[in-house]
């Protein structure tokens, strides 16, 4: 018998890792995007059904043909700055689309939902590294529509039944190995594709560096950087572990390390022989200094542990999607 899951958000970057990934392993992941972000070519050929997370009609005929086993809930506008300029857009989409999919799923009675949460949804650190009981105090209209997410996510448990895993991740980053997938986001914010890019031929770009007075080692803000297919990896581990037990769990998925602005730098300098050319700009309001993540109830409860803990090697992928990305 087919093992159906509904991928929303499959089309773009992570969930389209975790739809490979299922599929790879046996499930038949069935991806629903409104292409607002995504490109169909990211869907690699797996079915996908366009479509907003907004639109009960939709769902509810999608919902009718397939025998759902699990919901991995991926769609959402996930843009800080422009979080704080257009909050609605953020609310209505992260949040009442949210709770749209998740009645529809209670009245089909599908009761698993793996939820793409994120580190946002902590603030700034009052302590590192962050573990899951760090508290949760978002300081973007982006943090707090995920925030009021996961509350939902609880309040659904306790009163329907809705077994759920809160996911959430500190920085994504690579392409998957072999795949002809990768990040591919149209409005780019992330550290490690903005360096890439500057490297493309005739590109004429420069990286920013937002702020090199922070107190850090070399002045520059701390992430901590995950592979995209350690990501998908924990997702079906954590979609296990609601088959097997049910309930309701959060974790942060990360690798536990933190990499300066710098030292992503001079990592891709290493990796691909040329030189990110840089531009130094002012701090950008609302970046804390460092972020970085406590990783040990993702291993303690999903048995999870990322298989890509050199940031030299994440960056490869990055830089081999980069240089042949087909999206
Ligand atoms: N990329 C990261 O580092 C990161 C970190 C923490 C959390 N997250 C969360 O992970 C999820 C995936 O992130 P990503 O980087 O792959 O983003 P992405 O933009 O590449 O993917 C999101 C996809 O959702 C689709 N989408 C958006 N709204 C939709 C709607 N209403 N109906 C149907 N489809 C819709 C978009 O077209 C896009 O394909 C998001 O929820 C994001 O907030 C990402």
């Amino acid at each position: 018998m087919k093992k159906f899951v509904l991928v929303t958000g499959g089309a773009g970057y992570i969930g389209s890792h975790t739809a490979a990934a299922l599929a790879e392993r046996g499930y038949e992941p069935i991806i629903y995007d409104n292409l607002s972000e995504g490109h169909i070519e990211a869907a690699d050929g797996r079915l996908l059904v366009i479509g907003d997370t907004a639109d009960t009609l939709k769902l509810n005929e999608l919902f009718k043909k397939y025998d759902f086993k699990a919901v991995f809930h991926f769609a959402a506008a996930s843009l800080v700055g422009e979080s704080v300029k257009d909050p609605a857009k953020y609310y209505t989409n992260n949040l009442s689309a949210a709770l749209n999919l998740l009645s529809v799923m209670l009245n089909f009675g599908v009761k698993n939902i793996i939820f793409s949460s994120t580190c946002a949804t902590y603030g700034n650190p009052v302590r590192l590294p962050m573990d899951e009981e760090h508290p949760q105090a978002p300081i973007n209209p982006y943090g707090s529509s995920k925030l009021m997410a996961e509350t939902v996510l609880k309040d659904y448990n306790a009163a329907y039944g809705l077994n759920y895993a809160i996911l959430r991740y500190f920085n994504a980053a690579g392409a998957h190995p072999s795949l002809p997938i990768g990040e591919s986001h149209r409005h780019e914010t992330h550290l490690i594709p903005l360096a890439l890019k500057t490297l493309i031929k005739g590109s004429g770009k420069k990286l920013t560096i937002f702020g090199t007075d922070y107190d850090t080692p070399d002045g520059t803000c701390i992430r901590d950087y995950i592979h995209v297919s350690d990501l998908a990896d924990a997702h079906i581990l954590a979609m296990e572990k609601l088959f097997a037990d049910g309930g309701g769990f959060a974790v942060n998925l990360a690798t536990g390390k933190g990499h300066s602005v710098k030292e992503i730098i001079d990592a891709v300098h290493f990796v691909t022989g040329l030189k990110v050319p840089v531009l130094t700009g002012e701090r950008r309001a609302g970046d804390p200094p460092v972020l970085v993540a406590a990783n040990t109830l993702a291993a303690h409860l999903l048995g999870f542990s990322p298989k890509y803990t050199d940031i030299h090697k994440i960056i490869q992928t990055a830089w081999n999607w980069e240089v042949n990305k087909r999206f």
